[in-house]
């Protein structure tokens, strides 16, 4: 089952050929999907050779196999993680029961609310990283943008299988919307604010791959719980690319410190003003761009209180992430307090698990931090990068629009809009960060704010020339 099928013109591991209906379907998609790539993707380099990974299975063996392919013409297709024999709902009220392999009629229309919010956000990010090859500081960097982008072209291939295979007429005019919005379209939007930011330089992209990637991970995570198996499986294999996007921001945020740290070292200062004029980055303004994408992040997970959580828990179609970690898979007699501005409130355990979510999510986020503060600390520097409090800047839940700093006080309306410039990326924040963007492509050389990973793609040289430009 796990073999890909790479001789048809959709590359799949669900038996495509023997489905007739849907695989017209699919490919009466796929022009629209490449018509998207070609004018929504990355811009340019649609004839350079760029070393990507392509699952050839979906086993250990055969997921990232590895070779040079335009991108037009990477083979995006449907692979599902292997179904798991007899599995049983692992959550809610209908706990124990065998998973499902079709939509049960009352819950058709959440469950297809689901996947394509899911399904928005893979070329939401796409769109916005569309401009990034133009500035990239490395060939080694530019590959890793690529190869993020045809995964989450790859995702949305995902969702989409799931909305033809299961959702009938809806769930094909559904995968038609999901080209048609876009990011930071005035009159289409994609559905989640964060996917409407720009990203318009390389130190936004980290972030958002730090911070909204992993957001992506924990979605994910929660979503290969359902009882609707096919998305379970669909979202497990996901998860085994996803990795890879949160590599690439927790590698690229940890070589931006470390050639600050040379250049505080090489200037013996930490004034600001001369790290810039060093052209490198700052850490007060690295701490402002992760001020910023965390917090867009954390409002992600919605409102700290939801009764849609709670419904879609109770009835299987959304669980938490690694649900068996949990001693209580059914929520119906705990409590969560939650953190209000009227102080703690107590809620049905139930209907606190987007907190619940939101809290693992952090935790998660503190890995990468601790690791960048050791090497600031041991080249004897006090500075410490912290993550912004869950209160700071929401704009959803019960800490919505409060004037709270990143600390997590309550200041008077006046001193937080006054002061919030301190804390997020200013215009002169963001005109320096572009104008360090300029375009490295001797392979093995790196741009002046970044140092170079510390090893190459599979195995490797860092001046391996993993995309050949023409
Ligand atoms: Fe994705
Ligand atoms: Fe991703």
């Amino acid at each position: 089952m796990s073999a890909i099928n790479y001789s048809e013109r959709i590359p799949n591991n669900v038996d495509l050929a023997n489905d007739r209906k849907l695989q017209r379907a699919l490919e009466q998609w796929q022009p629209s999907f490449l018509g998207w790539w070609g004018e929504m993707g990355p811009s340019d380099f649609a004839q350079s050779d760029v070393y990507l990974r392509t699952a050839i299975s979906v086993d250990a063996q055969g997921w990232a196999h590895y070779g040079a392919v335009k991108m037009p013409e990477y083979r995006w297709g449907i692979f599902l993680a292997d179904a798991v024999a007899d599995r049983k709902i692992g959550f809610g009220d209908q706990m124990g029961q065998p998973a499902w392999h079709q939509v049960p009629g009352e819950y058709r229309s959440t469950l297809r609310r689901l996947i394509v919010t899911q399904g928005d956000t893979e070329p939401a990010s796409v769109e916005q990283q569309r401009l990034l090859g133009h500035t990239c500081p490395s060939l080694y960097d530019l590959r890793n943008l690529f190869q993020i982008n045809v995964e989450e072209g790859r995702h949305l291939w995902a969702m989409v299988y799931l909305l033809h295979a299961y959702f009938g007429r809806d769930g094909r005019e559904e995968a038609e919307e999901l080209l048609a919005r876009h990011s930071g379209d005035k009159d289409k939007p994609r559905i989640l604010s964060t996917f409407n930011e720009p990203v318009q330089d390389w130190l936004s992209l980290y972030c958002f791959t730090y911070f909204t990637d992993r957001d992506g991970k924990y979605q994910l995570k929660s979503l290969a719980e359902s009882a609707f198996d096919p998305l379970s499986r669909t979202c497990r294999f996901m998860l085994t690319e996803e990795a890879h996007h949160m590599f690439v921001g927790e590698t690229g945020l940890g070589r931006v410190v470390k050639r600050t740290l040379e250049a505080m070292k090489e200037l013996g200062t930490d004034d600001p003003a001369r790290i810039r004029a060093h052209g490198a980055v700052d850490l007060p303004l690295l701490q402002r761009y992760l001020n910023f994408w965390c917090s867009s992040s954390l409002d992600l997970f919605g409102s700290e209180i939801s009764s849609n959580s709670a419904a879609n828990f109770a009835s299987g179609l959304k669980g938490r992430p690694d649900e068996s970690q949990y001693p209580d898979h059914v929520l119906r007699e705990s409590t969560l307090d939650i953190d209000t501005p009227e102080g703690a409130k107590q809620v049905p355990a139930l209907n606190a698990l987007n907190e619940t979510m939101r809290e693992s999510y952090l935790k998660d986020c503190e890995i990468g931090l601790k690791r960048w503060n050791r090497s600031i600390e041991r080249a004897g520097h006090a500075f410490r990068l912290t993550l912004p409090s869950k209160r700071f800047r929401r704009s959803i839940g019960s800490w919505v629009n409060q004037p709270v700093d990143p600390q997590g006080n309550l200041l008077p309306r006046e001193e937080y809009d006054t002061r919030l410039r301190e804390w997020i990326p200013s215009d002169d924040d963001r005109a320096f960060v572009r104008s360090l963007m300029q375009k490295v492509i001797a392979p093995g050389k790196m741009a002046g704010w970044i140092a170079a990973p510390d090893r190459g793609i599979n195995n490797l040289p860092i001046d391996y020339e993993y995309v050949r430009l023409q």
